[in-house]
């Protein structure tokens, strides 16, 4: 077997150079403040700045170091199957919205590259959904009968240009791919030539108003603002509108191979679970290919080490690896009826907004997002407004979801804090974690490969139900809302504001 990569690095970040910002060291003012740096955050401030808005952006870390940076990079309205359940759900009309809105989005993504003349391996190809299950046959028949009645152009066959074994495939003409980072760069490069400033390492904690809302960071500095856009994934403040409760998060994984073959061209996404979507990426000369898939809802995982091996058995089986050359993991937020909330946080604050739940589908979501925002600060028309925006609470499928999800969060508040283990701390190996009980506590151990020790109260802060290790990117990880430590407890993803309690081993 090839050799798997120690650490996790997405393709992406290593290949593109980004500039370092300063963090926030006093309270300013702003017209337009956006929290969060990745593709609704910095799409927002390219098309506000653009238009001669005053934009400050921050970031809890770098810029394109979340979920935009972990991407697969796939600019497409092909969602998996997802027409014929939108046509069920909310009509032949908004299921038409819904397409039309991503194809835009691809529209206004090539534009701006050739607008802004980026450099980001733009490449248009077309997009297809295999299945090898008898099942999921009749689906796809069902999906194709949508694309017609909503005039998708694609088409349904028997075989796929790649190795491996399919009994249907559904085509989606005309979607694309590209780097997705150096795609922003391009854009972050404009808006500060446009007049963005822009803060890393500050985080927002919170909203409060007095005329107008100010963000409150966490070194208690303040940023006066007309507007503020929350592109920061999970919405840091919430405004009433129950986003703990109305998304779930999942984790999927992806590995950068090289192949002794060359990619046929083409998107690939299967249509059963576990879901493999296969893409192919060229940098500098080198052509690599993406296997991604195998999600799973955070911090349920028994050990997420595995999951990387799943890919990699996957693509040794169908392709062989030559080479094993990065791994990497992001996560995702689903929506009670599977669309994204963009919009107003809640009715009553119009002018503080949230763009969240993109299903792994961020960069078309993404790029909407920004785009109906961006319309409703300059008071444009935008068709996808009402649409998408998150005060929509259809009854069906939705009250259903609520339940299950919130059941779902109570089973793991109480099954975390009620579990015992018995795990010795002195049998830890280096590079590994367990779950103990210190003073009574439950108690996450880390060993690192100096044998120095990292014990963490294991109770997360955002709504206190417990972490569970991450084996596959040695981080604490919790199943509730999907917020995420570092070994030393720090946040590297909210919802949680607050690093995991340090615990004294001796
Ligand atoms: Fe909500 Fe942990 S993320 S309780």
């Amino acid at each position: 077997m090839v050799q798997f990569p120690q650490f996790p690095q997405a393709l992406w970040r290593d290949s593109a150079e980004l500039p370092d910002f300063p963090d926030l060291n006093k309270s300013i003012q702003t017209d337009i403040a956006i929290v969060g740096g990745g593709i609704t955050g910095l799409t927002a401030a390219y098309i506000l700045t653009k238009e001669g808005r005053n934009v400050t952006l921050i970031d809890a870390s770098n810029v394109l170091n979340g979920v935009t940076g972990h991407t697969t990079g796939k600019i497409t309205a092909q969602h998996g199957v997802i027409y014929d359940e939108l046509i069920q759900h909310f009509g032949a009309e908004n299921a038409s919205l819904y397409y039309e809105a991503c194809m835009d989005a691809k529209q206004f993504i090539a534009d701006t590259i050739s607008a802004q003349n980026i450099a980001c391996d733009y490449q248009e190809e077309d997009a297809y959904i295999f299945t090898n299950s008898e099942d999921y046959t009749a689906k796809l028949q069902a999906e194709k009968n949508a694309y017609d009645k909503l005039n998708i152009s694609g088409e349904l066959t028997d075989s796929i240009q790649l190795d491996i074994p399919v009994k249907s495939v559904l085509k989606m003409n005309d979607q694309a791919q590209f780097h997705p980072v150096n795609y922003l760069k391009g854009l972050l490069n404009e808006a500060i030539q446009n007049g963005l400033t822009l803060y890393e390492q500050t985080t927002a904690t919170d909203i409060e108003y007095n005329k107008h809302p100010s963000i409150v960071t966490q070194d208690g500095h303040r940023i006066n603002a007309n507007y503020i856009i929350q592109a920061s994934h999970f919405p840091f403040y919430d405004g009433e509108g129950f986003y703990p409760v109305r998304m779930y998060p999942e984790r999927s994984y992806v590995i950068a191979v090289k192949v002794p073959e060359s990619f046929p061209g083409g998107m690939y996404i299967s249509a059963e679970s576990p879901v493999r979507s296969i893409r192919s990426a060229s940098i500098n000369g080198e052509t690599f290919w993406l296997i991604a898939g195998d999600s799973h809802k955070t911090g349920q995982a028994e050990s997420t080490i595995e999951h990387y091996d799943a890919l990699q058995a996957y693509a040794e089986k169908h392709f062989g690896i030559s080479e094993f050359v990065y791994r990497w993991s992001a996560q995702d937020l689903t929506t009670l009826d599977k669309l994204p909330y963009i919009g107003p946080v809640s009715k009553h604050e119009e002018n503080v907004f949230v763009a969240t739940g993109f299903r792994k589908w961020g960069m078309t979501h993404g790029t909407i997002a920004a785009k109906i925002i961006s319309d409703q600060i300059l008071q444009y028309d935008n068709p996808y407004q009402e649409f998408f925006t998150p005060s929509r609470f259809e009854a069906d499928p939705s009250v259903r979801e609520f339940t299950k999800m919130t059941a779902d969060v109570a089973k793991h508040l109480i099954k975390g804090k009620l579990e015992y283990t018995n795990d010795n701390v002195k049998d830890l190996k280096p590079d590994d974690a367990v779950i103990t009980r210190v003073s009574g506590k439950r108690t996450g151990v880390y060993k690192d490969s100096d044998n120095q020790l990292y014990a963490v109260d294991t109770t997360c802060k955002h709504l206190g139900c417990e972490v569970n290790w991450n084996s596959g990117d040695r981080t604490w990880d919790c199943p509730c809302h999907g917020s995420r430590y570092d070994v030393t407890g720090d946040v590297i993803e909210g919802p949680a504001k607050e690093s995991l309690d340090k615990v004294n081993l001796e």
